[in-house]
């Protein structure tokens, strides 16, 4: 298989694979398609510095660890991980220990921030000399339904960039352009607004636990998290559209530890917050992802909240079945793997959709949260950490599903 030129930006060319956005999903696919033989082009929005400056999700599965090492960008993750077997679940003032290894024959995940993931794949992108443009503006695709699409755009300079390509990738996440070019009645919608957001923070400390504690207060829900040795990621449930102003340090650290601080004399250590933000929380579900030879991959497919750490890791999964596809077709010519991306890649999102569904159920309060419902969601993770069969349920979950 021969790999035609890259196109240089600001003039036109041609490619195999039009990657529409450089986060996590389009680096990988550029990665895997690359090792492959496969050309493409990654078209990014933002720049290099806020690409890999937004700090976001951090926990990878195994399967995940096991993409990034088949991708040739494991190294940093090797070195820097933090392999984690199991989490804390604190409710009643008390943490309780869920043992992922022992429930799941050994499987756990790895600590490992979204942004050091993105970072790895740039740096790959460079090494493999294939193209990668930040800054681009107007990107819009065009002929996705017939067998030769073009993507058009301004490239940082204004000037104007045009590629044809066999097929267009739409990685660019929930307010890219992609899955809006999509007609209205060629796909449909499945959502759901949940009444909380996440204020989260990195603080510079020394994480006071091995592994994440979710904690369920009458307050809300608090999540103690790392990034490493030296850096805490915590996160606070707060309402949605809340002012991040709002939050000084001391009124933070105040709040976490009303949440977090347990009985046995357990506490998050406190360092200077160096990045403060509100999340929203919301499910999304957008059905087929596939429009002529438009594939959507990760964000801009689905989001589901961030209590179940899959974001990302859908994402991953994602690529890697659309990179399988892609290089079966030109390898044989058959498009059967790429017919079945769209539902396979759907099953697996739905699956990580009710498990993060439950997971925010079980362990935020709802501001119109009944009495009943209070003792309700107390009487469910107390039977989480008595059963076996229970626990093994959301260890399952947690670690990853496989689902092939
Ligand atoms: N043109 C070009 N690039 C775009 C456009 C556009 N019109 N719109 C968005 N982008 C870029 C964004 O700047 C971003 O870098 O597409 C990229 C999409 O990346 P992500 O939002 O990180 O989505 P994805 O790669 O699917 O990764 C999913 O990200 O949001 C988290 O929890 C989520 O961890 C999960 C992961
Ligand atoms: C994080 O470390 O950012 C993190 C961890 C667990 C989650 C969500 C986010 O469920």
């Amino acid at each position: 298989m021969t790999a035609p030129a890259p196109p240089a930006a600001g003039r036109s060319g041609r490619t195999q694979v039009a990657i529409v956005g450089g986060g996590p999903a389009g680096l990988m696919l550029g990665q895997l398609l690359h090792l492959a033989g496969i050309d493409s082009i990654v078209l990014e929005r933002s720049t290099r510095e806020h690409v890999i400056g937004r700090v976001r999700a951090g926990v990878l599965e195994q399967g995940t660890v096991d993409l990034m090492h088949a991708a040739g960008v494991g190294a940093h993750l090797a070195r820097d991980g933090m392999p984690h077997r199991g989490i804390y679940l604190a409710f009643g003032g008390m943490r309780h220990h869920i043992d992922f290894a022992s429930l799941t024959g050994g499987r756990g995940i790895t600590i490992y921030g979204q942004n050091a993931v993105v970072h790895d794949l740039i740096e790959a992108r460079l090494a493999a000399a294939r193209p990668l443009l930040f800054g681009v503006r107007d990107v819009e695709l065009h002929d996705v339904r017939g067998l030769a699409p073009r993507v058009t755009w301004h490239d940082a300079d204004g000037a104007r960039g045009e590629v044809r390509c066999d097929f267009v990738a739409g990685c660019d996440g929930f307010h890219g352009v992609c899955r809006p070019s999509i007609p209205v009645d060629a796909g449909t919608v499945y959502e759901r607004a949940y009444p909380f957001a996440w204020l989260g923070i990195l603080a510079d400390a020394a994480p006071s636990a091995d592994e994440l504690v979710y904690s369920l207060h009458e307050r809300g829900f608090a999540l103690f998290s790392m990034r490493s040795a030296s850096v805490t990621r915590l996160y606070l449930q707060v309402p949605p559209g809340e002012d991040v102003n709002a939050w000084g340090d001391e009124r933070i650290w105040q709040e976490l530890h009303r949440r977090l601080d347990t009985s046995d004399g357990w506490r998050p250590n406190e360092g200077p917050v160096s990045q403060k933000g509100v999340t929203a929380m919301r499910s999304f579900m957008f059905e087929p992802m596939r429009y002529g030879r438009l594939f959507l991959a990760g964000d801009a497919a689905h989001i589901v909240p961030p209590t179940g750490a899959k974001g990302l890791n859908l994402a991953m999964a994602d690529v890697k079945r659309l990179a399988a596809a892609i290089v079966e077709f030109y390898a044989t010519g058959r498009g059967a793997a790429l017919d079945e991306y769209s539902p396979r890649a759907l099953r697996r999102a739905w699956r990580a959709q009710r498990f993060s569904w439950w997971m925010t159920s079980t362990l935020h309060v709802a501001e119109d949260a009944t009495p009943f419902d209070r003792r309700r969601q107390i009487a469910d993770l107390e039977y989480l950490v008595s059963s076996e069969a229970a626990m093994k349920s959301l260890a399952e979950n947690y670690v990853g599903i496989s689902l092939d």
